[in-house]
């Protein structure tokens, strides 16, 4: 009976510890949060012409590539994401970090992301 107790509750932890696991919050990585369509959704409206998996993209805005070449400051490309409207008002790319739709790790990922594009 002793043993039979153990066992279960040697279940019963593996069985919490697996749900303790599956709620941490996975290691997305910057493509990941990007191509999430109910994250970054970037494809909806961006072509990424130098990645053959970017699939059915939109082109309301324009195609994310040598993003290093193009903001040398990365300063300026992450407060890009943060708030488009910031410099452009009229933009209707989704303020992403004011409106927290994404944490400001998930945006500092994006970027990094973005940089190696
Ligand atoms: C609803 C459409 C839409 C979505 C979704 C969107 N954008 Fe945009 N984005 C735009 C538009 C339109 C512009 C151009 C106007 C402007 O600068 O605000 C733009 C501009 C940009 C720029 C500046 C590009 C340049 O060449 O000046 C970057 C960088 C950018 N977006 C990155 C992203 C990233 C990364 C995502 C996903 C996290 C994203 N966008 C999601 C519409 C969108």
């Amino acid at each position: 009976m002793r043993k039979r107790a153990s066992v279960i509750t040697g279940v019963l932890a593996a069985l919490l510890a697996t749900t303790a696991f599956a709620q941490q919050p996975k290691g997305e990585t910057g493509k990941d949060i990007a191509y999430n369509r109910s994250k970054g959704n970037c494809l909806a409206c961006h072509g990424f012409p130098t990645l053959p998996d970017a699939e059915q993209t939109g082109n309301s805005g324009p195609p994310l590539i040598a993003m290093k070449e193009r903001f040398p400051d990365k300063k300026v490309l992450r407060d890009k994401i943060w708030d488009a409207t910031a410099t452009n008002p009229f933009s209707i790319m989704p303020p992403f970090g004011k409106h927290g739709g994404m944490t400001s790790e998930e945006v500092d990922k994006v970027v990094d992301f973005l940089y190696g594009l």
